[in-house]
C-alpha cells in the first residue's frame, strides 16, 4: 500500500457488516478521504467503493460507471439517501472489490433517485438507472453493512465464499 491508496478490506472482516455514521463536518480531511477512495477505486479497478471497504465508518462513497477510453466521470456522495425507487426491477450480475472474483445476479429497482452532498458539500439529487442504479444501491448497502451476497440464498452465498477462500489459498488472489 502506498500513501495515496487505501487497502481494500475483504470478507469476512466485521467492518463490512457495520453501519457507517453520517458525516457532520465537511472539511479538508473528508475531501482527502474522498480523493484517496477514488484513487483506490480506479487502481483496483472498480466502479464503486464505500467507506466501510477501506475500514472507515462514515457515510461516504465514490463511483464511476462510465470509465472508458481513459475518460472519467467520478461521483462522490456524502450521506447518500435513496428518496425514490422504481417499481420496475432490474436483474444484473454484481461483483464487489471486497469479495474478489465472485459474481452473482442481484435484483434491485431499475431506477433510483438519490439525495446526497457532493464533493463541494452542496446538496444534490440525481437519478440513476440500470448499471448506475445497481452500483449506487450496492454502495449505499455497504454503508448499512449489507453485501450483495446477502441477497442470495445461503447455499449460493456459502458457495461463493468457499470459492473465494479456495482462490485465496491457492494464491490466485491477493
Ligand atoms: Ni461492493
Amino acid at each position: 500500500m502506498t500513501d495515496n491508496l487505501y487497502d481494500i478490506i475483504i470478507v469476512p472482516d466485521p467492518v463490512l457488516k457495520e453501519t457507517a455514521t453520517p458525516v457532520e463536518n465537511f472539511d479538508d480531511g473528508l475531501r482527502a478521504q474522498m480523493d484517496k477512495m477514488l484513487a483506490t477505486m480506479y487502481d483496483a479497478p472498480g466502479i464503486g467503493l464505500a467507506a466501510n471497504q477501506v475500514g472507515l465508518l462514515n457515510r461516504v462513497l465514490v463511483m464511476d460507471v462510465d470509465q472508458r477510453d481513459g475518460q472519467r466521470k467520478p461521483i462522490w456522495m456524502v450521506n447518500p439517501e435513496v428518496i425514490w425507487t422504481s417499481e420496475e426491477p432490474s436483474v444484473m450480475e454484481e461483483g464487489c472489490l471486497s469479495i474478489p472474483g465472485q459474481y452473482a445476479e442481484v435484483q434491485r429497482p431499475k431506477q433510483v433517485r438519490v439525495k446526497y452532498l457532493n464533493y463541494e458539500g452542496q446538496e444534490e439529487e440525481a437519478e440513476f438507472e440500470d448499471l448506475a442504479s445497481h452500483c449506487v444501491q450496492h454502495e449505499i448497502d455497504h454503508l448499512n453493512g449489507v453485501l450483495f451476497i446477502d441477497y442470495l440464498s445461503s447455499l449460493k452465498r456459502n458457495m461463493l465464499l468457499r470459492k473465494l477462500q479456495k482462490a485465496q489459498k491457492e494464491g490466485a488472489l491477493l
